[in-house]
């Protein structure tokens, strides 16, 4: 068995925390970097001198010529919006061809259906809505679980995909014309667009869970990267206000096809606050003006939708759910030049609710749009200290307590959006 050290990397709030930089970064040291879940609706940015890159669907280790990308199983592929990325990044004069990116053939298509569904489903929930990126993530997962979902697989054999897709059809466009009210899709224009995408995608499609098992034979180090964040979790997050897969470091396994034995360390990454896109409960959000400030300094808005991030505090009792049932080893701490924008900054250390006080994150919604944040104060630090060798005192008696709150080694913090604006703690 290889000795060596794979990790796996996710998102340890709603999403944004700044997996993209971070997994640039630490590609560095792994041969491989491999997506588990998630699909068009991640948006991850990455800052390359005065370049600004944002990734959906290629892993951000693809910036590194020498690595390989890998879109595992567990991932939802839109095969316009992939094809699109590609061409991008190639226009930037990346390079990418069979030998460095690879999709696998089972993971499942967003159709032009999906992401209707998506967007219909959005208007008839009215205030109710969950406020999705609108990309179909829910109704391509919906279909994989239903068993009635197209896999890259099913591209290969045209007589078959037709079989299938009239099937689907049948009850799809039913919904579409009776419940949206929409235009029903004509199965040969459908058959022409996937084929036309099959044509320039078929090069990276393979069997990637073969390819990652005989890298990890050969001694090279993967890299498992998570899109969304726990908090996301279509189990453990704030349901139903939240995404379609599962956001888990273990499902990096599943979602690969590696054993799960062999991923021996996982990171989350969070901001030294807190944002959330879409609807759902967020106890720590400040619906004031410090709140916009906080968006306008931070230049918290979607990645992938371009929509304004609701912004809050950073809430320990949110960040522990996720070190508890991630099995964080590290955390890495973003974002933290933007903090210093106040005097005084604020950390969730519990919630009261009905003059109780809870100390563990609550699943239920209804409870959590109720409970009042308990904070502990911290004096800021000066911006331009952070650039020094010597870190800010406050700052560092910040992270004192929040490690000592997690029971979480911080490893790292970055000041800026730029590759070198990193601190190793
Ligand atoms: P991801 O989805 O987790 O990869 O995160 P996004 O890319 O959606 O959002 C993170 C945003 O924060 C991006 O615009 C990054 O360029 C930016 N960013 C990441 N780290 C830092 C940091 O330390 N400081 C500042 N100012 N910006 C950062
Ligand atoms: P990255 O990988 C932040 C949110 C949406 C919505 C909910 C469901 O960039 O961190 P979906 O389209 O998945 O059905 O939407 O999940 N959401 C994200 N929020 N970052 C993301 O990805 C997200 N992907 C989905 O805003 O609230
Ligand atoms: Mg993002």
């Amino acid at each position: 068995m290889n000795k060596n050290n794979n990790l796996v990397i996710v998102g340890a709030q709603w999403g944004d925390e700044g997996k993209g930089r971070i997994i640039d970064l630490l590609s560095l040291d792994y041969d491989v970097i491999a997506r588990f879940q998630g699909g068009s609706n991640a948006g991850h940015t990455i800052i390359v001198g005065n370049k600004k890159i944002v990734l959906h669907h290629i892993p951000s280790g693809v910036l590194r010529p020498s690595k390989v990308s890998v879109i595992g199983n567990g991932a939802v592929i839109d095969p316009e919006v992939i094809v699109e990325e590609i061409k991008a990044l190639r226009r930037k004069g990346y390079k990418i061809n069979s030998r460095n990116l690879k999709i696998s053939n089972l993971s499942h298509i967003i159709l032009p259906y999906h992401k209707l569904l998506d967007k219909g489903r959005e208007v008839l929930k009215g205030k109710n809505a969950i406020g999705t990126t609108g990309r179909g993530i829910g109704p391509c997962y919906e279909d994989k679980i239903a068993r009635q979902g197209i896999r890259f697989i099913d591209l290969a054999n045209k007589k078959l995909l037709k079989d299938k897709l009239k099937l689907y059809l049948r009850e799809k466009n039913k919904i579409l014309s009776l419940v949206f009210n929409l235009k029903k899709i004509n199965i040969d224009d459908l058959i022409q667009l996937l084929q036309k995408k099959y044509k320039f995608l078929k090069e990276f499609i393979c069997d990637t869970e073969d390819f990652l098992n005989k890298s990890d034979e050969k001694g090279k180090k993967i890299l498992f990267e998570g899109a969304q964040g726990v908090m996301l979790d279509i189990d453990f997050g704030t349901y139903p206000f939240v995404t379609s897969s599962s956001t888990l470091s273990s499902n990096a396994s599943s979602g690969t096809g590696f054993p799960s034995k062999k991923i021996t360390k996982s990171i989350g990454i969070s901001k030294a606050y807190t944002t959330r896109v879409g609807h759902g409960p967020f106890p720590t959000e400040m619906i004031d003006d410090q709140g916009l400030s906080l968006r306008e300094f931070g230049d918290e808005y979607g990645a992938t939708t371009g929509r304004p991030r609701r912004c809050g505090w950073l809430d320990l009792i949110a960040l522990k759910h996720s070190v508890e049932i991630c099995g964080l080893d590290e955390i890495i701490l973003t974002k933290v030049d933007i903090l210093a924008m106040f005097k005084n900054i604020k950390l969730c250390t519990g919630y009261k609710h009905k003059g109780k006080i809870i100390k563990k994150f609550p699943l239920d919604n209804s409870l959590l749009d109720e409970v009042e944040p308990i904070y502990k104060t911290f004096k800021s630090w000066n911006p331009n200290e952070l650039n020094s060798k010597k870190m800010p005192k406050t700052l560092m008696s910040m992270i004192k307590f929040i490690e000592k709150f997690l029971k979480v080694r911080i490893s790292m913090i970055s000041v800026g959006p730029e590759r070198k604006q990193i601190v190793y703690l």
